[in-house]
């Protein structure tokens, strides 16, 4: 058990709320963020997890946004303590192939899923090398590492995300943080319920396990990798997909 600070953008996402869970039940004092607290119902979702004994903070924050983030964590080391797991796992698809894609399309995704990263990791990171502790985990995606019909500005932003993660590992190796990559495959949540019913089909029967992945399967490897215990696990990219794309 622990008692560290773990930050988790979009913890209230289909995954994001497995990896609050899992972290809470690892003793992890948990804050999530959430852009807009009213529409996403948030205190609703912090009362479920409370009535299931997980105890999960929030503040509002635009993760596209870098003045936003820097006022969101400075609000959470206020309220909480410093920052010592930072979970990048807020995430949108805007899905359209590159001929019809608009401006605001590739924008609204690079942003939120990739200048994200840079805008929330920024503002711990010093906090972590001045106290030789740290984990930075990016939640990316198979389809950054595969490409993926109708997703150019995805693909784009979570094969990013990887090679944000590569530097941010050999720049805090010697000061006790980590960064690495998660990259799921297919996994049930809303966001894989919203592609259309007969192309989701025919990518579920691509996936060698023949299913999607759970929330859980992904949670339990930001739990691994946030160990004080796992600190020579560095710049890697953890498939979690069900063997849909392997890889050296
Ligand atoms: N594999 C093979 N063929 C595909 C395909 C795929 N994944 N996606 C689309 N196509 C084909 C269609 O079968 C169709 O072929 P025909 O012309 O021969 O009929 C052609 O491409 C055009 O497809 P649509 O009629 O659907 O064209 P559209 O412009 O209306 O939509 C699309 C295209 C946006 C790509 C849509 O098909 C779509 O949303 N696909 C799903 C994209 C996807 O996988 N998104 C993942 C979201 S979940 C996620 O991102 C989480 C994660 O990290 C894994």
């Amino acid at each position: 058990m622990t008692n560290r600070v773990a930050l988790v953008t979009g913890g209230n996402g289909g995954i994001g709320t497995e990896i609050c869970r899992q972290l809470a039940a690892a003793g992890y004092t948990v804050v999530t963020t959430c852009v807009d607290a009213e529409k996403e119902r948030i205190v609703d979702w912090q009362r479920e997890l409370e009535g299931e004994g997980v105890k999960v903070g929030w503040v509002e924050c635009d993760v596209s946004d870098f003045a936003s983030c820097a006022a969101m964590a400075e609000e959470v080391v206020a309220e909480y303590g410093p920052i010592d797991v930072l979970v990048n796992a807020a995430g949108i698809t805007r899905d359209a192939f590159v001929h019809k894609m608009n401006h605001e399309n590739w924008e609204s995704v690079i942003s939120v899923n990739l200048d994200s990263v840079f805008n929330v990791t920024r503002q711990v990171i010093e906090g972590m090398r001045e106290r030789g502790f740290g984990r930075v985990i990016n939640i990316s995606s198979v389809n950054g590492q595969s490409g993926q019909f109708g997703q150019t500005n995805y693909s784009a932003a979570k094969a990013g995300m990887h090679g944000f993660t590569m530097a941010v590992a050999k720049e805090g190796a010697r000061k006790g943080i980590t960064a690495n990559t998660i990259s799921p495959g297919y996994i049930d949540t809303a966001m894989t319920a919203a592609i259309p019913e007969e192309v989701r089909e025919s990518i579920v029967a691509q996936i060698p396990a023949g299913r999607m992945g759970r929330p859980e399967e992904i949670a339990r490897v930001v739990v691994f990798l946030a160990a004080d215990d796992s600190g020579y696990v560095n710049g890697a990219n953890i498939p979690v997909n069900g063997a849909l794309y392997t890889s050296f």
